[in-house]
């Protein structure tokens, strides 16, 4: 067997799906485990991925077992029950954290030195339980957080300013859902203040376009779920990414959600700040200053989610 990366993803749905397509894809791992309860439906997943393979790098994608994490660099836990129309992410708990009790203690039996992602929702609350279920250090159990809001942030900024999304650098944090919010304190396009921008380029920047584009971000896997039943690419895009910066080592900040223990006054709670992530996983928060509103909203923001997980029972 040719050595080289070894990807789980535990949940054959529409994010686990898209997410070991994305995978295959990018030239990152050498193979992709796909494993569900539905044994059949992870091997027709994995089947029809693997009929790429002549379009890209060399990559295995197999259907697999709970016990074919072992050796996996990151098991990423997809499965679990998914919004709805008009469902908040917090409905989700009861079902989704059943299943992280099912899931959670057969990895780390499988796999004790690997990492874990969740990516199911209510993501910060199911992160905080996964890592708790784990016993594993809190470096290698994280959540894809609001890496994927922070995406949808960059891209309305892009719209709005007339700019590539990779010249826009901004924020979503605190929750992976209705509490989050977008830190403006320290928005930028082209290394320049977001107001100064626009007042330089002669684009509206009122706090009205600024509430706007908010709301669109928080709302927008609402308004998608409304349309198509569900959300799978950028999500997969985002964890992709998240694994890019841990696979290749990169040290990247993303807003990833992870154990806040003593930052802004916050107390051993999952939340989403810049954080560095690299081989070692989500291996430190970038303590960056924020405003007093924002601190605010972010304590906010840990109180609606410790009020999730306290449902968990965990
Ligand atoms: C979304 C899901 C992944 O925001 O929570 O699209």
């Amino acid at each position: 067997m040719i050595d080289g990366t070894k990807i789980a993803i535990v949940g054959a749905g529409r994010v686990g799906s898209t997410l070991a397509y994305t995978l295959a894809t990018a030239g990152l791992v050498r193979t992709i485990v796909l494993i569900d309860a539905d044994r059949g439906r992870a091997e027709g997943e994995t089947m029809d991925i693997a009929h790429s393979v002549s379009f890209h790098a060399p990559v295995t994608v197999v259907a697999g077992e709970l016990a074919d994490t072992a050796g996996a660099a990151i098991t990423v836990i997809a499965a679990g029950a998914a919004q709805q129309a008009g469902e908040s992410r917090p409905a989700l708990l009861q079902r989704n954290v059943g299943i992280l009790r099912d899931i959670v203690p057969a990895v780390v039996q499988a796999n004790p030195k690997g990492m874990i992602i969740i990516a199911a929702n209510p993501v910060d609350a199911l992160t905080y339980a996964a890592l708790r279920l784990s016993g594993l250090p809190s470096a290698r159990v994280f959540g894809s957080g609001t890496v994927l809001d922070t995406a949808r942030l960059r891209a309305e900024l892009a719209a709005h300013c007339h700019v590539d999304a990779r010249n826009v650098h901004a924020y979503v944090l605190g929750e992976h859902g209705d509490s989050e919010f977008v830190a403006w304190s320290i928005a930028s396009a082209a290394n320049v203040p977001l107001r100064e921008f626009c007042r330089l380029t002669g684009i509206s920047c009122t706090n009205e376009d600024m509430t706007a584009i908010a709301q669109r971000v928080r709302d927008a896997a609402y308004e998608i779920i409304r349309r198509k039943g569900g959300t799978n690419f950028a999500i997969a895009a985002s964890l992709t990414r998240i694994i890019e910066s841990v696979v290749r080592d990169e040290a990247s900040v993303l807003t990833v959600s992870t154990l806040v223990e003593q930052h802004y006054g916050i107390q051993r709670i999952c939340l989403s700040l810049p954080t560095i992530v690299d081989c070692a996983g989500a291996r430190r928060i970038l303590p960056i200053q924020l405003s007093e509103d924002e601190v605010g909203r972010l304590r906010n923001s840990a109180e609606a989610v410790r009020t999730t997980a306290a449902q968990a029972g965990i």
